[in-house]
């Protein structure tokens, strides 16, 4: 089988165009669609033309809705299955060959076996449906830290938000080549349409969900859901948990982090990367305006969700950001808490499961102050205020290019990426935690990030609410075991002569009323100005038992008032509090076993000295 007719006959016996010279990857197309043996196959282009006729099709079939072409043009709504809403945690498999090198905090299972489950899911899953072959890079085309998927999938409305969160095309086909290197991604909705069945506007498998990672393959198979990370397999799957894989054995970072450039009034820029739990504020730290008294500042954006950082040979790590769209939470974003979103959303978006208005238009819980008087949810049916029902789903999201962002930083798309000043990790919690401190240290930095714990959010299904240990922003992405990932956080400390330094922040703090004491939003440009003037050694602080720390005096209150007591309240450390959260960060040490690194486990007793527990 392999002389080249043998190829060609392959080549035309799956309707490859006549670019594809890529041997394995025309083999590898052929065994899928004879595995799950689909009525077509599609081989994307990513034309325009290419992404009308699928959005067309998506309004036959129910997929799609188009919303009014004068307030929203090129937009769509689509409302997906009510079981099919986030990522489903519990259904996502790490199955390296061995159980321990995918640690105790995913979900194992022996390759072998899980092989086998997955040829009999796939086995003739596709029937009655397109195949689509979609090729991608995440990165900029070409560059030599992109790396390149080829997605195959039934899901028109995954090839249509490919093409907005990834570069996707043809184009690809000529960076591969004959021999290039490419992650192979597999997904289906898991539905197929025997004996002329009716399709479903949002097909899906609400009984069998399987998202799954090979990372010594480094292949991606995702089975049963539609929806973003599940579906949208260059994201999480690839950017995340296959590339943490490959950022471990090449000495590089794969990181849930948004990327920002902030320039000062005397033209001064630097770029800080922050990494935050799903639906904790990403999108809305990356597209921040600065607030009244603050106008000579500029935050610009590189990336709201993901970014690879590798040392580089200025003696700095360089980020960039592996994707090209914004798949965000909807709720919440308005012009009050982000005006740049708005205005990045004003046209070719993919909604999904917001509301619609009478007009035709979108609306989501918090976007304007008092709702519509009569909406249709996100599930289709007929809304009032106060009937009970949230409007919108609390993991609604807007998929949209990065090119319509108003602050978009001009380095966004520059291959070499940017040299970091600053890391920040934050995380939302109601207590316990300091509106900002800083490490003393690469390691007590490392610390801080590992014990990072944060309420859950609608992002993943599950509860909502409960605080659990999320290191670095990464429990759920991180592809590899947990213990192995931080202490290779802490060899890269030294890989280059000068890191960045880390911050933790929580804007999540509640008062005695249970709401939130500091603002947030464009006000976090007071946070963001102390950390950028102590990374210029411009800032004071004072030494905490949890690091370097602002006084009231050391920020700029410029344009706001916010005395004193708020302030203490929003940076106060309870000591009761604090050795509950030891004891958490125990707990999690416990679970990382012999994995756990020495050297965090002499940060927990240094720490556990100073607050003198
Ligand atoms: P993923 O896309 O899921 O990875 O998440 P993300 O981190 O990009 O989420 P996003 O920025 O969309 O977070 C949205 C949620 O964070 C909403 O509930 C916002 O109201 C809330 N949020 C964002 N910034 C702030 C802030 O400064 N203060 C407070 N209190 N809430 C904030
Ligand atoms: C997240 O949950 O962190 C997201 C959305 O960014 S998803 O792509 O669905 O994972
Ligand atoms: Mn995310």
């Amino acid at each position: 089988m392999n002389s080249v007719e043998s190829l060609s006959a392959l080549a035309a016996s799956i309707e490859a165009p006549t670019g594809v010279r890529h041997a394995r990857l025309l083999r590898w197309v052929g065994e899928i669609a004879a595995l799950t043996r689909p009525s077509r196959i599609v081989w994307c282009d990513g034309s325009a033309a290419e992404y009308e006729r699928l959005c067309d099709a998506m309004l036959s079939s129910g997929t799609l809705h188009r919303l009014d072409p004068a307030r929203r043009p090129g937009c769509f709504l689509a409302r997906s299955d009510p079981s099919d809403v986030a990522r489903v945690e519990d259904r996502t498999f790490i199955c390296s060959a061995r159980e321990e090198d995918a640690g105790p905090t995913n979900n194992w299972v022996d390759p072998r076996e899980m092989r086998q489950t997955l040829q009999r899911l796939f086995d003739g899953c596709m029937r009655g449906r397109t195949m689509y072959v979609v090729p991608f890079s995440m990165g900029p085309l070409g560059s030599p830290i992109a790396h390149i998927g080829v997605e195959i999938t039934d899901s028109p409305y995954v090839v249509a938000s490919m093409r907005i969160m990834t570069r996707m095309g043809a184009r690809v086909y000529d960076v591969l080549g004959e021999s290039g290197n490419f992650v192979p991604c597999v997904h289906s909705v898991g539905v197929p349409l025997t004996d002329g069945a009716a399709d479903a506007p949002w097909p899906c498998n609400p009984k069998n969900k399987y998202i799954v990672h090979f990372p010594e393959a480094r292949e991606i198979w995702s089975f049963g859901s539609g929806y973003g990370g599940n579906a949208l397999l260059g994201k999480k799957c690839l950017a995340l948990r296959i590339a943490s894989v490959m950022g471990r054995d090449e000495g590089w970072l794969a990181e849930h982090m948004l990327i920002i450039g902030v320039t000062s009034p005397a033209g001064e820029k630097r770029y800080v990367a922050a990494a935050f739990p799903s639906a904790c504020g990403k999108t809305n730290f990356a597209m921040l305006i600065p607030p009244a008294g603050f106008e000579a500042w500029q935050v610009t954006t590189i990336g709201d969700d993901i970014a690879w950082i590798k040392p580089a040979d200025d003696g700095t790590f360089h980020a960039i950001n592996p994707e090209a769209g914004y798949f965000g939470v909807a709720p919440g974003t308005s012009y009050e808490s982000n005006p740049i979103a708005m205005e990045t959303l004003r046209a070719n978006v993919i909604f999904t499961n917001v509301a619609l208005t009478d007009d035709n238009d979108v609306w989501w819980e918090g976007m304007t102050a008092t709702p519509p008087a009569h909406l249709t949810d996100w599930q289709g049916r007929s809304w009032t205020p106060g009937c009970g029902r949230p409007a919108a789903h609390p993991n609604a999201r807007f998929t949209v290019s990065a090119t319509q962002c108003p602050s978009l930083d001009p380095q966004w798309d520059n291959p070499a990426g940017v040299p970091l000043s600053a890391l920040v990790f934050g995380a939302r919690r109601s207590d316990t935690m300091p509106l900002v401190s800083e490490a003393r240290s690469w390691d007590e930095g490392v610390y801080k990030a590992a014990t990072m714990g944060s309420e859950t959010t609608a992002a993943a299904g599950g509860a909502v609410g409960e605080v659990r240990r999320d290191p670095f922003a990464m429990l759920p992405f991180c592809g590899y075991h947990m213990g192995d990932y931080i202490q290779h956080w802490l060899d890269m400390g030294s890989r280059v002569a000068h890191p960045p330094r880390i911050f933790s922040v929580n804007w999540f703090r509640k008062g005695d009323d249970g709401r939130f004491v500091w603002p947030g939003f464009g006000q976090n440009m007071r946070v963001l100005k102390w950390i950028f003037e102590r990374c210029a050694d411009r800032a004071d602080a004072a030494e905490t038992p949890l690091g370097y720390v602002p006084r009231y005096d050391d920020f700029d209150w410029n344009g706001f008032d916010f005395g004193p007591r708020r302030f203490s309240s929003v940076m106060h450390v309870d000591v009761g509090q604090w050795e509950q959260e030891l004891s958490s960060h125990d707990a999690f040490f416990e679970r990382l076993g012999a994995k756990r690194p020495r050297i965090l486990m002499n940060e927990r007793d240094r720490l556990a000295g100073r607050m003198a527990m």
